[in-house]
């Protein structure tokens, strides 16, 4: 008989992997340096709509011990993030043209993942649904996360952030802590432009407590959980 593992959240729906076909625009060489990555042990990040690849560029050049696979999903954006990407020569980024859900469900192993970037996400006003924390590939995503693994969610929107918040406690029972974005900050194209504004810019950073339990922790990459 199969083991059901019982969630530590509280979140119903399960996420469907049977029609996310593997993005064509993954190359080869891109799952050799994230493979070489995870062989040699090297703490391994996830940034989720990386947009140009301000945040990505900065994080690899200080963060040289680690390695980083940035996602756009845009074509316009990662044209301009992998020309820059490019003329930087980062050995630690890995820089991907796809939709990050079905790149993740093709790609990603479990409890693989130190930490996940998610910076001024699309606020989808007229669809809540498609809001990160609401979507169950979310459980997907936790199940990739190491324990100790942190999530990063920054966004001027205070209700999305609110609603974030909500949705960790009442949900997905995580351990998070929320703090404001020092105006100085620059990390994104979009973090610039909204503390030029002078709106409030907030981060959430979420952590994977030990124990925590999804029912995708035994599910390798494109098979359905039981
Ligand atoms: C508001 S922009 C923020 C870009 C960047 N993080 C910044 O702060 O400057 C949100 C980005 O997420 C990308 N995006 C949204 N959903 C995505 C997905 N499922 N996979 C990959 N990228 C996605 C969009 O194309 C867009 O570039």
């Amino acid at each position: 008989m199969t083991h059901q593992p019982m969630p530590s959240h509280r979140f119903d729906r399960l996420f469907e992997t049977k029609f996310l076909y593997a993005p064509k625009t993954v190359q080869n060489q891109d799952i050799q340096s994230i493979s070489q990555a995870l062989d040699s042990k090297t703490p391994l990040f996830l940034e989720i709509g990386a947009g140009k690849g301000k945040h990505a560029m900065l994080f690899a050049s200080s963060n040289t011990d680690k390695h980083l696979i940035a996602i756009e999903r845009t074509r316009e954006k990662f044209n301009a993030f992998q020309k820059q990407a490019d003329l930087g020569e980062f050995k630690n980024l890995t820089v991907i043209h796809a939709d990050a859900i079905a790149f993740c469900a093709h790609f990603i192993a479990p409890n693989s993942l130190d930490g996940v970037f998610i910076l001024y996400p699309n606020p989808e006003p007229h669809n809540k649904n498609q809001r990160w924390l609401n979507m169950p590939f979310f459980e997907f995503l936790l199940s990739r996360l190491k324990v100790g693994g942190l999530i990063t969610i920054a966004s001027n929107i205070e209700s999305y952030m609110d609603e974030a918040c909500q949705r960790l406690d009442e949900v997905w029972r995580l351990p998070y802590t929320k703090r404001a974005i020092d105006p100085a900050s620059a990390r994104t194209h979009f973090e610039i432009k909204y503390l030029a504004r002078g709106e409030n810019c907030q981060e959430i950073i979420v952590t994977k407590p030990a124990g925590y339990q999804t029912r995708f922790d035994h599910v390798l990459v494109k098979e359905q959980a039981v």
